[in-house]
């Protein structure tokens, strides 16, 4: 197992990346501390796992505020003496799903809380994150679930990508700050294989949009054609890896995954 007795918190761990995550990790050996703004969801994310055999507790909390990752962390030291990886993946999708709303057309609330969930409520948790790492020391992993938009423009999401793309840069600076004190700051960027009801209400639960769209290699615009299509697994697996110490020289780092090679590629054939 490859995150033997490690105390995780995941962030946004309802549904989608984060859940997948759960389990994942929880099969890898972790003890969890999971949060969710949906309480509800979160908790029954936490008794599946615990039905599984996993050890884990459960918590609702507003990812946009300093005082739920304090609260997180506080559960985790709480329940099992101590944080060794803080991931941090609740994100709220671009105002207006499924139809996006046009930039010069957001509300100024819609604006601050997309900024407020999605950036500073990444800030928060690396905050909260650090001081208890530090505190306990030595090291730990502080993860995010950034995006592809952080690197590429996507339609009607300027708001949104900007958040991304600032959590990239979080990420850079953090890795220089904190890594005197061993911790390590790393994340993920998602492009395929993600849950389709992030952006699309009415996708059934916890599936992908390729599973929603009926997906195949010679349909996708990867340049990579497998014969497989793109999972949650995929990208939670970049995850695990992050979190666990086979990356415990990688640091800074901010890792598209299961983009099969799409944001390298020319829009141009
Ligand atoms: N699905 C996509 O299209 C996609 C693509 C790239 C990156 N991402 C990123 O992946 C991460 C995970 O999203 P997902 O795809 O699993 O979507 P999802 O909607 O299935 O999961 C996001 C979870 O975050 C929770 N959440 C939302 N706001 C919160 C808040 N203020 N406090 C606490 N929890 C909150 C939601 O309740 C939900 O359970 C997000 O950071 C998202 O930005 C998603």
């Amino acid at each position: 197992v490859r995150l033997a007795g490690k105390v995780v918190v995941i962030t946004g761990a309802a549904r989608g990346l984060g859940r997948d995550c759960a389990q994942l990790f929880s099969a890898e050996g972790a003890r969890l501390v999971l949060t969710d703004i949906d309480g509800a969801q979160v908790k029954a994310t936490a008794e599946e796992i615990k039905a599984a055999g996993g050890e884990v507790v459960s918590r609702q909390g507003d990812s946009s505020t300093l005082e739920s990752h304090e609260e997180a962390v506080r559960e985790a030291v709480r329940n099992y003496g101590r944080l060794d990886v803080y991931f941090n993946n609740a994100g709220i999708a671009p105002p207006g799903r499924p139809k996006l709303i046009p930039y010069e057309e957001l509300a100024e609330d819609l604006i601050q809380r997309n900024v407020s969930v999605n950036l500073v409520g990444a800030i928060f948790a690396a905050q909260a994150a650090a001081r208890q790492m530090k505190v306990q020391g030595p090291g730990g992993a502080i993860l995010f679930t950034t995006s592809a938009a952080a690197y590429v423009g996507v339609p009607n999401a300027a708001v949104y990508g900007a958040c991304k793309a600032g959590v990239n840069g979080l990420v850079r600076s953090l890795a220089v700050d904190l890594g005197g004190y061993g911790i390590r700051i790393n994340a993920i960027s998602p492009l395929y294989g993600m849950n389709a009801n992030f952006t699309q209400p009415d996708a059934p639960p916890n599936s992908t949009y390729e599973e929603a769209q009926d997906w195949s290699a010679e349909k996708s615009p990867a340049p990579l054609q497998v014969p497989y299509a793109p999972t949650l697994r995929d990208n939670s697996l970049a995850a695990l890896y992050l979190a666990s110490d086979e990356a415990r020289w990688v640091s800074g780092v901010c890792m598209p995954t299961a983009d099969g090679g799409t944001l390298v590629k020319l829009a141009r054939n």
